[in-house]
């Protein structure tokens, strides 16, 4: 076994708004762990071309995540914060990463058939390999932390398997390079915190989605206050009151989730939240949960906003961003290339 310096490297794609389920479910502990670890942050632009992006809108897309990025706490003095298609060393690893991973591994892949759904044939190429493309995110910089929400579990098993088939495969010529056992390391998943799964306010059993075609089924963290008070207002729920302890949850989605992202905000426990509102209706805990959203996400949604009014800002973050990038996944890829057996010069 071989030792890897612990580098956590995680990514969003740049489609539509960033909403609370990715806050708490994301970003919460992608800024915690710029306490204790070196962490690299993508806007993964090349992601987000396997299905059409209008040129116009990703070029604002790739801002507004980068400032919605900055104005909940990413620090880009103690994280790299970048744009993927600016480091050309993602293309070129997910190409060598094509020819490592077999047809089989990728056939097995969930999110490819949800989202190419019944006319497979129609769908892009791109969006079958989207996996290598993210292995090959994670091991340019030869990361071993990727702080994923469970969807992309199944992504980040096969990152890990073309990690171990390259290593296997390439035994020799990673000797004769002089490295000392494995090339690269196999990446291990961070699965997040309490209020991992946000769910949709107009249907616990779905995630707070993006993509939903309701708006008021998410909490976008550039909602203004009266918005949200009144998304929250509107919020499902059922007919009985509040259990008082976490397992009177049970079978009760709405009342769980709303619960859950109270405690996520709060920073506190569900059975800390039902002490508090157990045996009470829900527009008690609907009004409390509403000025803390408000308390917490405003701030964040003016920023937000002030950061779209300076794009040149913005992208000064991602260039210093990609330049350090690079000067980390250059060499290693370099080094992949020498191995492949590649005349280097
Ligand atoms: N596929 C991830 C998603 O849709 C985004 C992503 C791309 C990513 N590359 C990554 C996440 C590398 C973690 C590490 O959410």
């Amino acid at each position: 076994m071989s030792s890897f310096t612990p580098r956590v490297f995680s990514g969003m794609q740049p489609t539509g708004n960033l909403h609370l389920g990715n806050y708490l479910g994301a970003m919460l502990n992608w800024i915690k762990l710029q306490e204790t670890h070196e962490c690299i942050y993508c806007v993964v632009d090349m992601h987000a071309i396997t299905v059409w992006q209008d040129p116009k809108e990703l070029r604002k897309a790739i801002l507004d995540v980068t400032a919605a990025y900055l104005a909940c706490g990413l620090d880009p003095s103690r994280s790299i914060i970048f744009n993927q298609s600016q480091v050309p060393e993602h293309a070129e690893l997910a190409w060598i990463f094509n020819c490592v991973a077999r047809m089989g591994w990728l056939n097995r892949m969930t999110q490819f058939k949800e989202k190419a759904g019944k006319d497979k044939e129609q769908a892009s190429v791109g969006l079958y390999v989207y996996p290598n493309l993210m292995a090959a995110d994670i091991l340019a910089y030869k990361a071993t932390h990727v702080p994923v929400g469970e969807d992309q579990k199944q992504h980040l098993e096969l990152a890990r398997d073309i990690a171990g088939k390259f290593n296997l495969d390439f035994a020799d010529a990673i000797r004769e390079a002089g490295h000392e056992g494995d090339f690269f390391p196999q990446p291990e998943p961070f699965i997040m915190g309490p209020a991992t799964r946000v769910m949709s306010l107009r249907d616990g059993t779905k995630k707070m989605s993006k993509s939903d075609p309701s708006d008021l089924s998410r909490l976008n963290l550039t909602d203004d206050a009266d918005t949200i008070a009144r998304k929250i207002r509107k919020a499902k729920t059922d007919a009985d009151s509040l259990p008082s302890e976490s397992a009177g949850l049970k079978g009760r989605p709405e009342a769980d989730n709303l619960t859950g992202i109270y405690a996520a905000l709060a920073g506190s426990s569900v059975d800390q939240v039902l002490a508090q509102f157990g045996g009470g209706q829900f527009s008690k805990l609907k009004d409390a949960l509403a000025e803390l959203a408000v308390a917490r996400l405003g701030p964040i949604g003016q920023e937000t906003k002030r950061l779209q009014a300076d794009p040149g800002h913005v992208e000064g973050i991602l260039a210093d961003g990609s330049r350090r990038a690079r000067a980390i996944a250059r060499p290693i890829m370099r080094e992949v290339r020498k191995i492949a057996g590649f005349v280097v010069f």
